[in-house]
């Protein structure tokens, strides 16, 4: 199979419409048999439920090309597991968890010429998502639905690649207790938009929430979840109204039982920020990536970057996606 013809290593996180993406129909109480398709346009309704009320979720996961060549996606089972919730939360029908990963093989198979070779610091960014498709006009779940799943070749999240960032403490808040922060809804993402505009024109790279009912505890940032490190001891934030990052429990594994660390997931309060050496954000299209500043209202904490422990979990965690280092049992699904 030919690679596409594309300068991997200057790919940003963006959109490439790729040759394949999956899609099923859910009518009538059911899912259809799902497929693939080259069409990379949706018709629907004027009224269909997501344009009027939302009513979407989604999930993000990478496929790597490893340095014997195969072609191997990360624990998609988790992705399958969390885009369960997510719908059971927002009123959808539960796309079936081994057909979702059929779904992400199925893509990733069709689409091998576009997952960047080993080595060029591009991945294959994979988006399932799922939305109300029929009319709806007062205020209830719809009846018909749309699962896809399209793949586009990435490269860094953040802008410039991987360096140091500057993040503020945000004066928006990001999920309410009791609300939808646990889950991957794009309501939680339009809510964001506002508070990342405004933090780009400000000079920083991402927003940094607190808890909405205290405001004085750390939750995560609009695409990643935040660890921190000290000395031997990683520690992130326990919250009920934060995403669960399959990036984030991976890592709190590695540091144990790869690094020896010590690893607490507990209550991060504001006030001890300045505590820590290092910070790092974490999650699918953020990897891990290090946290320079700091910068809440005047108040600068300033952090090491690339230190010592967000390097060698950087190293450890993407060795074990690479295929460089071995995985725990059943963290890597190989696809070809
Ligand atoms: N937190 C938010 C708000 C996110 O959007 C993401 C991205 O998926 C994460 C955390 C990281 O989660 P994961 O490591 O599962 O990609
Ligand atoms: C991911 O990391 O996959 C996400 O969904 C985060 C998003 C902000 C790109």
């Amino acid at each position: 199979m030919e690679k596409k013809n594309i300068d991997w290593g200057n790919l940003s996180f963006g959109y490439v419409q790729t040759d394949y993406r999956y899609v099923s129909n859910f009518k009538d109480g059911a899912w259809d048999a799902g497929g693939l398709t080259t069409d990379a346009n949706i018709t629907m309704n004027e009224c269909a439920g997501v344009l009027q009320y939302a009513q979407t979720c989604f999930e993000g996961m990478k496929a790597y090309t490893t340095e014997d060549g195969r072609i191997v996606c990360f624990r998609p089972d988790l992705n399958a597991a969390r885009m369960a919730d997510s719908c059971r939360r927002l009123k959808m029908p539960v796309f079936p968890e081994e057909k979702f990963l059929e779904a992400i093989v199925e893509t990733v198979r069709a689409n091998a010429a576009w997952v960047p070779p080993f080595g060029s610091g591009a991945s294959l960014y994979l988006r399932p998502y799922m939305f109300g498709s029929n009319p709806v006009i007062g205020v209830k779940p719809a009846t018909e639905y749309q699962f896809r799943v399209f793949a586009t070749p990435v490269g860094p999240y953040f802008k410039g690649g991987i360096r140091p960032l500057t993040v503020r403490i945000s004066d928006f808040d990001r999920a309410a207790p009791r609300g939808t922060g646990h889950v991957k809804a794009g309501l939680n993402y339009a809510m964001s938009l506002y508070a990342i505009v405004d933090a780009h024109e400000q000079g920083y790279d991402e927003n940094i929430y607190l808890d909405s009912a205290t405001r004085t505890c750390i939750e995560e940032t609009g695409g990643a979840n935040v660890i921190f490190i000290k000395g031997n001891t990683l520690v992130t934030p326990k919250s009920d109204t934060i995403l669960p990052s399959i990036t984030r429990r991976s890592l709190l594994y590695v540091a144990k039982e790869y690094l020896g660390m010590e690893v607490q997931e507990r209550e991060v309060k504001l006030t001890e920020i300045g505590e820590f050496e290092e910070c790092g954000l974490c999650g699918t299209a953020a990897v891990i990536s290090p946290v320079g500043k700091i910068v809440d209202h005047g108040t600068e904490y300033t952090y090491a970057g690339f230190g010592p422990g967000i390097q060698k979990l950087y190293d450890t965690l993407t060795g074990i996606q690479m295929g460089r280092i071995e995985a725990p049992e059943g963290w890597i699904t190989v696809i070809e």
